[in-house]
C-alpha cells in the first residue's frame, strides 16, 4: 500500500471520482452530466491549479482511494465553496473497498499534509443523508453552512 501525490495525469481518475460522488446515493449522473456542467467537472478539469494538491491510497497499480484539494474562484464556486482563499475537499473510496477504514486513512493523511503547507482551512459539501458525514466530523469539521440539501462544512487547521 502506497500514498501518492495526483497529478494532472490523474484527472481521468478524478473524474470517476467525481462522478462516484455525484452517484453516492445511486446512479443519477452519467459520465456526460459531469463534463457538460462546469459546477462538476471544476473539480478535475484544470487539476492541480495553484496550490491544489490531493493524494491517492495505491496498492500496485489499483488505486483504492482518491482525495483532493482545489482552490475555486469567487465566479466559479464550489458546492462547499466558503472563499477563494480556502480549498474543498472531495473524496472517494471506490467502491470494492470502502468501510475499511481507507478513506478516514487518507483524510488524516491529506489533512497533515495540507498542515504541513501551510493551509489553514478546509471546506466540504455533504449531502443530507451521506454517512461520509461521519468520517468528517471524526476529523475535526464542522457544520458553517446550508447550500440546498447539503451542509457546508469547515476544518480550521490553525
Ligand atoms: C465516504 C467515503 C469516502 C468513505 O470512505 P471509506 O474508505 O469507505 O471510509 P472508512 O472505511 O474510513 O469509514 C467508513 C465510514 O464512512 C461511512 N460511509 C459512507 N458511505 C459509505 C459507503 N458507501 N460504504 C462504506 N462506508 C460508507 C460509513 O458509515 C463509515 O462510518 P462509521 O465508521 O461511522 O460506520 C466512501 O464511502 C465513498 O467514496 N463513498 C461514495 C462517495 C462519497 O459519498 N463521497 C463523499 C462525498 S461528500
Amino acid at each position: 500500500m502506497t500514498i501518492r501525490l495526483l497529478s494532472s495525469s490523474d484527472r481521468p481518475l478524478l473524474r470517476e471520482a467525481t462522478l462516484a460522488n455525484m452517484n453516492w446515493d445511486g446512479p443519477s449522473f452519467t459520465f456526460d452530466d459531469i463534463d457538460a456542467a462546469q459546477e462538476l467537472s471544476h473539480y478535475f478539469t484544470s487539476f492541480p491549479s495553484g496550490s491544489d494538491f490531493g493524494l491517492a491510497h495505491q496498492d500496485g497499480d489499483v488505486v483504492r482511494a482518491v482525495a483532493w484539494l482545489v482552490f475555486l474562484p469567487d465566479e466559479d464556486p464550489g458546492y462547499g465553496f466558503v472563499d477563494a482563499d480556502t480549498p474543498e475537499l472531495s473524496i472517494t473510496t471506490f467502491t470494492d473497498f470502502r468501510g475499511h477504514g481507507i478513506g478516514s486513512a487518507l483524510l488524516a493523511e491529506l489533512i497533515h499534509q495540507a498542515r504541513h503547507r501551510g493551509l489553514t482551512d478546509i471546506s466540504l459539501s455533504v449531502e443530507d443523508g451521506n454517512g461520509a458525514r461521519r468520517i468528517y466530523e471524526r476529523a475535526g469539521f464542522n457544520v458553517v453552512g446550508r447550500n440546498g440539501s447539503s451542509d457546508t462544512m469547515l476544518l480550521s487547521l490553525r
